[in-house]
């Protein structure tokens, strides 16, 4: 068994949260040696914290450490596609946070790259790692014919959760041109991505990177990529969206928004003529909560059956990290590779554009 030296890019919110944590809960497999931060306070603040000895402001001092053997990037999603580029130049692996990149191009750069160097590059979809999840693939023969799939994620506000039930290090010392340039390189790539468009268009790409990347990505795998995009509006500034993807026999709704109420109602739903399976997720930022298949079926008799199982404590993050680990080792390609982000944004683009009509 080999320790994997792990240097993390970027030390906000999902890497105080969840990876630090998950990391030190499998210490045979990982070691964090290196941190990265524009903000020398939540660097330190960090690095202090978790006892990492190496601290850099700048990703490419940290890429070049000859102790570091894989890379997470958790920065803001502008800044993914160079940083993955320079570790995977450099012979590192990479687990990069969704959204692993903004556009087409940037895409096909990482995964030109990844075959290039022969390293493992995973993005870090962490609910298509969850056993639950996991589970519901392998149950889906059991529904027969398909004749109608929910995608369903409307929460509140990420603050609502995590001020009350976590300490996170912000850093007031970035310096503003820093923050500017970090904006502006993310307006031209939303430009590049989807051409000129109004600020609700702009921020419903911004919510599909961010929120829907992850139900899109558990439907493809679920359902494999549908055949088109049927429809697809937005409405509140971007803010909440819907859609509905073409599976030929049957079509697979999509809804989602962001509101003021603290719960996270997140779920694939796929049905039968006898059998309905359900996949529901719970909040990312309070660690460890169960994720959940349910099965609600005909039970022959004029009745119903409905079973539910959680199928285990552990938390979606680790089982990410776990899966990396394997891949890493086994010289495996992951199952959420760079070409399959791609399609996430190819479905997106098709969505946007239908947005326009
Ligand atoms: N998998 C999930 O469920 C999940 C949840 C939350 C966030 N994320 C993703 O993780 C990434 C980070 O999100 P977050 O919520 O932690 O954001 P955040 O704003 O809390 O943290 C980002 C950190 O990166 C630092 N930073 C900014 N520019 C940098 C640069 N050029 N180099 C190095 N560091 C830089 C910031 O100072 C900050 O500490 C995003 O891609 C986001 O979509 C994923």
């Amino acid at each position: 068994m080999k320790q994997l030296r792990v240097g993390i890019v970027g030390c906000g919110e999902v890497t105080q949260i969840m990876h630090l944590p998950s990391l030190n809960q499998l210490p045979e497999q990982f070691t964090v040696t290196a941190l990265c931060d524009v903000s020398e306070h939540v660097l330190q603040a960090v690095g202090d914290q978790w006892r990492v000895p190496k601290r850099h402001h700048d990703y490419r001092d940290l890429v070049a450490l000859h102790d570091v053997d894989a890379v997470l990037i958790a920065n803001p999603d502008a800044y993914h596609a160079e940083v993955a580029l320079a570790a995977i130049a450099a012979g590192k692996h990479v687990l990069i946070e969704k959204p692993m990149c903004i556009t087409l191009g940037e895409a096909d750069a990482i995964s030109a790259a990844q075959e290039r160097a022969g390293v493992t590059v995973q993005v870090g979809y962490m609910r298509r790692y969850a056993p639950a999840f996991v589970e519901a693939c392998r149950q889906l023969p059991e529904l027969g014919d398909i004749r109608l799939a929910r995608v369903h994620d409307v929460l509140g506000r990420n603050a609502l959760v995590v001020n009350g039930t976590s300490r996170v290090v912000r850093g007031d010392d970035v310096p503003a041109d820093v923050i500017a340039a970090g904006q502006r390189l993310r307006d031209e790539r939303i430009t590049e991505a989807i051409g000129e468009a109004p600020a609700e268009l702009r921020g419903a790409y911004g919510l599909l990177l961010g929120l829907s990347s992850h139900d899109l990505s558990a439907m493809r795998e679920l359902l494999g990529m549908p055949q088109r995009v049927l429809y697809a509006a937005q409405r509140q500034g971007g803010l909440y969206l819907s859609g509905a993807f073409d599976y030929g026999t049957y079509v697979c709704q999509f809804e989602t928004g962001i509101d003021n109420i603290a719960r996270f109602d997140a779920y694939l739903e796929v049905y039968g003529n006898e059998r309905v399976l359900r996949v529901q997720y719970d909040t990312p930022y309070v660690r460890n909560l169960p994720i959940r298949w349910h099965v609600t079926m005909a039970n022959g008799q004029d009745g119903v059956i409905e079973r539910a199982e959680s199928p285990t404590w552990g938390d979606a993050f680790v089982a990410e990290w776990q899966a990396f680990y394997a891949n890493v080792v086994e010289q495996r390609i992951a199952k959420t590779p760079p070409t399959d982000f791609r399609r996430d944004l190819e479905l997106f683009r098709d969505m946007i554009a239908l947005m326009r009509i």
